[in-house]
């Protein structure tokens, strides 16, 4: 165990649950979580268009309880929230552009879904803490630099506007029924056990496994763009930092790197420390609708109120990806 897993923690022998916990980040953190002390419950429906995968769970499958079920289903998801702790809502329809030609089940998952989850809360476990995960493309184009906390949110797709207000539900369950509600946004993460095989969740992680495949990269326009990415284990301790931390009630939080790269610079990091090469093309029209332009995220909040500070570089966490999905790509791909 490293010296970060034996940390003391206030997860010890508590029951937590974790939505969408086959999934990338879901599964990185039902692992953290067992590595703490908890008891982990994972409630996840396999959805087929996910990134959800029982690959990523197999060596902890006897550590922890697995809940096959959807949080659209009220009595399931009401079930499994009773003698929780802590509920992560990880759980979501995470696709921007199938938000789009299906925005409809992204409603009903990332809206309704998550209503489910905290009406279940509400009900039958009033005192759980609860940390909903969201997004940085919750902000849309950058209005000033650095985004913080009280930027202005005008997202560019559904998924994006879905998971602004699944946040505000999640919000006012905190300041309404005084329940112990967060948000940790994050900003393309990458890492071990996430889904690598299309661009439709994340061009990182998609470059990741055409890295894997010797394939090409392809790089839209100049790649000058600024991003802010994070490896996965920085964002799960976020999280988990969240859920120990009284002073993140009623708060939001960007969990985002200490420094930020252009398109072109990560894919360098890729090719270098995992593999394949860069091709330059035009933009898509369909894509370039959705481009944000520069993206620069202040964590300032995060690490002032909760103490959390990203460890890792681009490099190691580069390093550390390829590692990890080499001796099992099949599995992924
Ligand atoms: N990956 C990123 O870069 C990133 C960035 C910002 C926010 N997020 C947020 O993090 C969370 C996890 O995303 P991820 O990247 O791990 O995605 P993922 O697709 O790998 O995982 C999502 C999981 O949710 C499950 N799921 C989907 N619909 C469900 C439903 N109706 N009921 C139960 N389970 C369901 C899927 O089966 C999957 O296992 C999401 O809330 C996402 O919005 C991710």
């Amino acid at each position: 165990m490293s010296a970060a897993a034996s940390r003391a923690s206030d997860l010890r022998g508590k029951n937590v649950l974790v939505t969408g916990g086959l999934g990338f980040i879901g599964s990185n953190l039902a692992r953290r979580c067992v590595e703490l002390g908890a008891k982990v419950t994972v409630y996840d429906c396999l959805d087929p268009r996910s990134g959800g995968n029982m690959f990523n769970i197999h060596d902890i499958e006897a550590d922890i309880d697995i809940v096959l079920n959807d949080i659209r289903n009220f009595e399931g998801i009401s079930a499994a929230v009773r003698k929780q702790d802590v509920l992560f809502s990880c759980a979501a329809y995470t696709s921007h552009p199938n938000s789009m030609t299906d925005p409809i089940v992204d409603i009903e998952v990332n809206c309704k879904g998550v209503m489910h989850v905290l009406e279940a809360a509400r009900r039958f476990n009033p005192g759980v803490k609860i940390v909903q995960v969201g997004t940085s493309t919750q902000i849309g184009r950058m209005r000033h630099s650095p985004v913080d906390e009280l930027h202005p949110e005008f997202p560019l797709d559904i998924y994006s506007a879905n998971k602004t207000a699944s946040e505000k539900y999640v919000l006012i369950y905190g300041s309404y029924y005084g329940m112990q509600t967060t948000v940790i946004r994050l900003a393309n993460v990458f890492g071990p056990r996430s889904n690598i095989r299309t661009p439709d969740f994340g061009f990182i992680n998609y470059f990741v496994g055409l890295a894997l495949s010797g394939k090409e990269l392809t790089v839209f326009g100049d790649g000058r763009q600024l991003r802010n990415v994070s490896y996965v284990e920085d964002s799960v301790e976020a999280l988990i930092c969240a859920a120990e931390s009284p002073a993140s009630n009623g708060q939001v939080f960007f969990a985002s790197a200490d420094r930020q790269h252009t398109v072109s610079e990560l894919a360098a990091a890729i090719v270098s420390h995992i593999g394949g090469s860069i091709r330059r093309v035009e933009w898509p029209r369909d894509r370039a609708a959705l481009e944000i332009g520069d993206a620069v995220i202040s964590n300032a909040k995060v690490k002032d109120t909760l103490r959390w500070e990203p460890r890792f570089s681009l490099e190691e966490g580069m390093k550390k990806t390829g590692a990890y999905f080499r001796p099992v790509l099949s599995k992924y791909l």
